[in-house]
């Protein structure tokens, strides 16, 4: 019996022949460029989304050291940035954080200047640790302290310096992946390393952020203000916690506004800042955008998709799209966060979900 059944799978019938065919057809096919759709129609087309990212976290602690001993290597000036990028272990050699972020920590030493330069991709800082640094956007000199949210939308010129006497780092989140995956990157750097700057600290938030615009304002699809500061919106979330108006799966939150539209302070990403009360155990959520937090007060951890992430202040860690997770928080605690939402919004695909 055995020996007859190895001969007649051995043998080739049909089904045998059809593979063989069609492989030399495909293979025939792809010297003219063409591939058959049915044999990717899976990954092309999943059921649900299925991120390249993995969850992952940044100790700051371990993450500063290391960024310091940077300032020993190289100049803010001969680096243009100095920047140690978070690159997600999944995507090595991408230079990303998520599929369509990147992010780094970026230090200025006293005394130093990062030169002027404009590019396509908009960025956002995220200061983690220092006081006095400043980061010149279109005129206005926005001096930064921890917890603020300052940003560079699309072709704004900025520089950085640093003219306090203690070196600041911050995060830095822009959605560079997003723009080079449209091919779309221009960039240029200017003659002066320092921008002149008409306008003083603290100028687009004054303008735009009290529910008045200057007469003839433009309307535009980003935010006009530089620096959204911790000093004004750290405020609110405590106030909402007080009330009660706590979310069960984000806490006290509130989401980063451009204040002539309502909307996101950009078109390709979003943010928020959430005050979890002491104790809070959030319930599972899920969307499909990509997001980066950032633990600017407090302790706790975050169930990622299974995978326990600990966290304390000036943490970073990432959330890939479509992956289950809730928050816990040991003692009251300010979380930080942006992610690609507003991009996915504009193109109808955002979804949440439990
Ligand atoms: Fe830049």
């Amino acid at each position: 019996m055995a020996v007859s059944a190895a001969k007649t799978s051995s043998k080739p019938g049909p089904k045998h022949n059809i593979e063989a065919v069609r492989q030399a057809y495909y293979e025939r096919i792809a010297k003219s460029g063409l591939k058959p759709l049915w044999k990717v129609m899976d990954s092309l087309v999943p059921d649900e989304p299925a991120s390249r990212a993995a969850p992952v976290i940044w100790h700051y602690a371990d993450v500063k050291a290391l960024v310091m001993e940077s300032g020993g290597l190289i100049t803010a000036e001969e680096a243009k940035r100095r920047v140690l990028i978070l690159e997600n272990p999944a995507l090595r050699g991408e230079s990303r954080v998520t599929n369509t972020l990147f992010a780094g920590i970026q230090m200025i030493l006293p005394g130093e200047v990062a030169p002027a330069h404009r590019h396509v991709s908009s960025a956002i800082r995220f200061v983690l640790d220092g006081e006095g640094a400043y980061t010149a956007v279109e005129g206005e000199k926005a001096f930064m302290a921890p917890g603020d949210f300052v940003i560079t939308a699309n072709w704004s010129p900025h520089d950085h310096g640093n003219p306090s006497g203690k070196p600041m780092l911050w995060l830095d989140v822009l959605d560079a992946p997003t723009i080079n995956f449209f091919e779309t990157s221009f960039g240029e750097d200017f003659e002066e390393p320092v921008q002149p700057t008409a306008r003083q600290d603290g100028d687009s938030l004054s303008l735009y952020g009290s529910s008045v615009l200057p007469d003839g304002t433009e309307i535009k699809n980003r935010t006009p203000i530089i620096n959204y500061t911790y000093a004004r919106t750290r405020p609110i979330v405590d106030r909402m916690r007080r009330a009660g108006e706590i979310d069960r799966r984000h806490g006290a939150r509130v989401r980063y506004a451009n204040p002539f539209t309502g909307g996101a302070v950009l078109p390709t990403m979003g943010a928020y800042l959430a005050m979890l009360p002491k104790g809070f155990r959030g319930e599972p959520y899920r969307s499909t955008d990509g997001a980066i937090f950032v633990c600017a007060e407090g302790h706790g951890t975050t169930d990622v998709g299974g995978k326990v992430l600990e966290w304390g202040q000036n943490d970073v860690f990432v959330v890939p799209p479509w992956t289950r997770y809730c928050h816990n928080a040991a003692k009251q605690s300010v979380l930080f966060s942006i992610s690609d939402r507003p991009a996915q919004e504009a193109l109808g695909i955002w979804r949440e979900g439990a």
